[in-house]
């Protein structure tokens, strides 16, 4: 069966730039340090009046101009998030609201840094249903919020952002397998016996807190090579293509050496992968949009090409999924 087609992406971030250089003024750190071991340069940190659903919604009115459509056009908004404004309701609904679509689905998806390719799986699933029409599905962050600011082993790898794409259901008449536009294959995966690796320290239910981030970063590292390898290895399978004919990866941006290091592993060229690293730091589920709208407008990504997003997580999740475009 066809999926979902991307009819444009969008993307927002934060007005504040914060440079390792700023970071060594926080913590004991320095840039040789954060370049050499992640790749990273700097990061957009949200200020007190911008907020997960602000540039949830800044990104998602980017990415319908860019599909030519109004908010009345969508009626599905699914938005990855493990930083909501509220514990509920979603910041799907808010944004819903804030953008003026009304009726239609809206909710939100907690799979952490994966959690857009669980988001753009969720949607081509309903879409393939015939439950909904357009959706908005939406990866948007503020893990500025959940960082611990003393703790240099993790306050430095992340950062705010957005990033938006609009799916259209399924156009029968053409087909993916023929080069027409759509998504060809995902796949999802999770562990949970993997959940005090990378986690919130806090939470309703259990501290009644917000929380911070904590992470076992070298080991979080070796699972995240060995699963993002095998899952790209299975949607590669599982679609019938080769790897050399993937035009583009756009991954999950966590640490340059991990991007490296899958690339290695698949035998794919640096150059064939987006990187964006370097300027957002880790945005969690903002990051595999962000990246995509980042090498759709500079001109990278173009119609026609074969792109592989891919994602892994707390949880841990992780999941790949490829379309053409
Ligand atoms: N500045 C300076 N030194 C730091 C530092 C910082 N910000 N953070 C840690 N260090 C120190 C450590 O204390 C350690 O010192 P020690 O040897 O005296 O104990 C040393 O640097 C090496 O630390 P280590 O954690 O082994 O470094 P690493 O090479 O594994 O890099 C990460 C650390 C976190 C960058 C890396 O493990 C990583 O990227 N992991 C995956 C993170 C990830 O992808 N998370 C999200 C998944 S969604």
């Amino acid at each position: 069966m066809p999926g979902s087609r991307i009819l444009g992406s969008g993307s927002a971030l934060p007005s504040r730039v914060v440079t390792n250089a700023e970071m060594t003024t926080m913590v004991d750190t320095s840039d040789e340090w954060i370049v050499e071991r992640t790749g990273i340069r700097q990061r957009y940190i949200a200020g007190d009046d911008e907020t997960t659903s602000s540039l949830a919604v800044d990104a998602a009115r980017s990415a319908l101009k860019d599909a030519g459509l109004e908010p009345a056009d969508i009626d599905l908004i699914v938005l990855a998030t493990a930083t909501p404004d509220n514990t509920f309701p979603a910041t799907a609904t808010k944004v819903q609201h804030a953008l003026g679509c009304h009726g239609g689905i809206a909710f939100d998806v907690a799979a952490v840094c994966s959690g857009f390719l669980y988001a753009i799986t969720t949607a081509d699933s309903l879409l393939k249903t015939g439950m909904a029409r357009r959706a908005l599905v939406i990866g948007a962050e503020t893990f500025s919020r959940i960082l611990d600011w003393e703790d240099r082993t993790t306050c430095v790898l992340f950062g705010d952002g957005a990033g938006a794409v609009v799916l259209e259901a399924p156009d029968r008449s053409t087909s993916v397998e023929n080069g027409g536009p759509g998504i060809i294959a995902s796949r999802l995966h999770a562990d949970g016996a993997q959940h005090d690796l990378l986690y919130v320290d806090g939470g309703p239910s259990t501290t009644q807190t917000v929380g911070h981030l904590r992470m076992r970063g070298p080991e979080v590292f070796k699972h995240a090579v060995v699963n993002l390898s095998s899952v790209l290895h299975e949607v590669i399978e599982n679609s019938g293509i080769s790897a050399d004919d993937i035009d583009w990866i756009v991954p999950h941006q966590a640490n340059k050496r991990i991007l490296d290091a899958t690339a290695r592993k698949l035998k794919i060229a640096p150059e064939r992968i987006i990187v964006t690293v370097d300027q957002h730091a880790n945005t969690s589920a903002a990051s595999v949009p962000l990246a995509f709208d980042t090498a759709r407008k500079d001109g990278r990504i173009k119609s026609g090409d074969l792109v592989m997003f891919e994602a892994m997580g707390g949880g841990f999740t992780w999941g790949a999924t490829l379309l053409r475009m």
